[in-house]
């Protein structure tokens, strides 16, 4: 695997592997490092479904909207290095002042799919994740780039970048990784004590159990039982549990009212945020 550190190099790299063969398909995933499964398994996807494999890893300032959860991100290239130099061909790893070397201006606005759930509680964030997501894409120029359901909204929008911008990617989902008790893989689960780690599992837990219970509830019902459920559990603070279109994001009042519906819930466990989701139809 060859790491690039500036544009430059990226682009050498990338112009270098076309050279040798002009119809060469490029797979991307773009990630913030602290690699664990999920991202090792949009990778394998990548590698299996192109030629070439290209993955970045930086921790984008712009799209914390909190200072202590940007100065906390666990970071561990030298591991994340090691874990993925047999999947992916080309690592790119800039700086900061690479990235940003003035301060980005565009902006990015996607209406109702952004003032809900992620976009409501975290303001400015999707506009950081497709400043960053459009300025690699536009370095690497991929025909697919990979995204993780875990990120349910995250995919939603960058789906809608790509359409709107008329940009020549397609937009790969894959199913959410989970650890053996349920927990949905994610870089912030370092940050869990061993206590709360062990008691982390109850929000797969309660997803399925909504997920049974929604035979015989309406979405509104749903949403209120998920959160008497975190109610009798000390140890979490749910931010948001909604039973929405997986179209639209919005709220539902009945299942037959969208083709598709998710849960998605964000809550707070031993001051780590966590996020998870899951298809109820
Ligand atoms: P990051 O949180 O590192 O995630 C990188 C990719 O891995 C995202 O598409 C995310 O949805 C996916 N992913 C993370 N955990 C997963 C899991 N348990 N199962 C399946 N996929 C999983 O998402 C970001 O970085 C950033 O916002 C980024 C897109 C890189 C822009 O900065």
């Amino acid at each position: 695997m060859k790491i690039c550190k500036t544009k430059q190099e990226l682009q050498e790299a990338i112009a270098e592997r076309k050279n040798q063969n002009q119809s060469v398909s490029i797979g991307f995933v773009p990630t913030m490092g602290a690699l664990h499964e999920g991202h090792l398994t949009l990778m394998r996807q990548a590698k299996q479904e192109n030629d070439i494999v290209v993955c970045s890893i930086f921790v984008n300032p712009i799209q914390f909207n909190n200072k202590e959860d940007l100065a906390k991100y666990p970071r561990q290239i030298e591991q994340d290095i090691a874990q993925i130099d047999t999947i992916c061909d080309i690592c790119f790893t800039p700086t900061e002042q690479e990235m940003y070397p003035t301060a980005p201006q565009e902006s990015y606005n996607f209406g109702s799919l952004e003032t809900v759930m992620e976009g409501a509680m975290r303001p400015g964030h999707f506009n950081g994740v497709c400043i960053v997501v459009k300025r690699l894409f536009d370095l690497v120029q991929p025909d697919k780039a990979y995204f993780g359901e875990k990120d349910f909204q995250q995919l939603a929008i960058i789906r809608r970048m790509v359409q709107e911008l008329n940009l020549p990617i397609s937009i790969c989902p894959v199913k959410i990784v989970r650890a053996e008790d349920g927990l949905a893989l994610s870089s912030r689960n370092k940050r869990l004590s061993p206590q709360a780690r062990a008691l982390a599992p109850f929000i797969f837990q309660t997803l399925s159990q909504a997920k049974e219970k929604s035979t015989d509830m309406a979405p509104k019902q749903l949403e209120m039982w998920i959160a008497r459920q975190f109610e009798t559990q000390k140890a979490f603070s749910l931010e948001y549990a909604y039973v929405v279109d997986a179209n639209t994001l919005q709220c539902i009042d009945k299942y037959e009212d969208a083709q598709s519906v998710i849960i998605c819930i964000a809550v707070w466990l031993d001051n780590v945020r966590l996020i998870d989701n899951m298809f109820i139809k």
